[in-house]
């Protein structure tokens, strides 16, 4: 078995963030969301994992490398796709990666809370009963996601997909299909014979439809856990509030926290941090080298490396490296702040804001 992750795509829905940052590189509880991706496959025992590239693809390549920081027989392969031309485009491209092997496919940019082992071994042993299984997960705006309407087999209760369609205006069920996917080689030849959409997209939906209208099987699978697309900073939030909720307390040796700073909960702080006359409530984690001064950092914060925050407020929100943020009369709330971002107040007179901000940023003020 191989595994396929999709690290290409445009990223537009998360400007300014993604102008200067791959999305899958964001962190989740300062671990970039496609690690978790990747160590999901790899406790399934998959260890070839081809990963799909695109515009972002260089920055992506040196924070994953070749795969040894997580063993010597983790093998990482870069598949580049010149355009964004969808999931199944992205499968054409991969073609000769993937040769003839049944494969996992995973979104860089999903995570999941479920464990996928029992899925992809049920997988490998059953693939001649089965072509495909997809994962599934009751929204509650069916009509922004790809949707599936299934049956039930009243003998051994397995799920079956009778269709799928993209984003339908009128949706007959509510079940989105997660982005990750388990196939056999038959998917070629439905991507093949697919065309693009309207959007100019060769279609994930388009290729499954096309198997099980030519009889091949489509399992699915409900899934039981939290599912989030980061594509969106509110999703973003949400998943770093979800894999924070999980975190145990762990402060690394070499950090200073003086007699006058308060943690509650479960926090981390990490190497080098530093922690004056501060109060952090957990979930929450501080990163390398972070300097906190006279702040409160509220629950479902994740603070990343080499930040200073003094004199100010900051709650559920992710903070990314190298930023500063001083002398904040407000708290920050439910914000996604990019790297080498500098917050201040300002003594200069006149008292006003005073912004240089990117194309497409969001700023809520008072
Ligand atoms: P999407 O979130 O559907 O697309 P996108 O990344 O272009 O974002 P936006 O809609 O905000 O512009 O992509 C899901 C995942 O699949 C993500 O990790 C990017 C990846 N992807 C590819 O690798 N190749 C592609 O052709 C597409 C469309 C997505």
């Amino acid at each position: 078995m191989k595994a396929l992750i999709l690290s290409g795509g445009k990223g537009t829905r998360l400007r300014p963030i993604t102008y200067t940052r791959a999305k899958q590189l964001l962190p989740l509880a300062n671990k970039p969301v496609l690690f978790y991706a990747i160590e999901s496959i790899l406790a399934a025992g998959i260890l070839d994992i081809g990963i799909i590239i695109g515009d972002t693809g260089q920055a992506i390549q040196s924070e994953i490398g070749d795969g040894s920081f997580w063993g010597s027989n983790v093998r990482i392969t870069y598949i580049l796709q010149k355009e964004p031309l969808g999931l199944a485009h992205a499968i054409q491209t991969a073609k000769s990666f993937l040769g003839n092997s049944a494969f996992i496919m995973y979104l860089g940019d999903n995570i999941i809370e479920e464990n996928i082992t029992p899925f992809v071994a049920a997988f490998e042993q059953n693939h001649d009963q089965c072509n495909c299984q997809i994962f599934l997960k009751p929204v509650s705006n069916p009509r922004e996601f790809g949707i599936a309407e299934v049956f039930e087999n009243s003998s051994d209760c397995t799920l079956y997909v009778k269709k799928l369609v993209e984003k339908p205006q009128h949706p007959d069920s509510n079940m989105a299909l997660v982005g990750i996917y388990l196939f056999d080689a038959s998917i070629f030849h439905a991507v093949d014979e697919i065309y693009p959409s309207q959007r100019g997209e060769l279609e994930i939906t388009d290729a499954i439809q096309w198997l099980i209208d030519h009889r091949y099987i489509v399992r699915a699978y409900k899934l039981q856990g939290y599912w989030i697309d980061t594509g969106k900073m509110e999703d973003i939030l949400e998943a770093n509030r979800l894999v924070l909720n999980k975190l145990q307390t762990n402060i690394s040796e070499n950090t200073y926290i003086d007699s006058k700073s308060q943690l509650q909960g479960n926090i981390v702080i990490q190497r080098g941090a530093e922690i004056r006359n501060s109060v952090i409530r957990g979930p929450a984690i501080i990163g390398e080298y972070a300097h906190l001064e006279n702040t409160y950092i509220g629950p479902f914060t994740s603070v990343y490396h080499n930040v200073v925050i003094c004199n100010s407020e900051i709650e559920h929100s992710i903070i990314l490296e190298h930023c500063s943020i001083y002398d904040l009369p407000f708290r920050i709330e439910n914000s996604l702040i990019g790297r080498n971002v500098k917050i201040h107040a300002s003594s200069i007179k006149p008292r006003a804001y005073k912004f240089m901000l990117g194309d497409h940023s969001d700023l809520g003020l008072l």
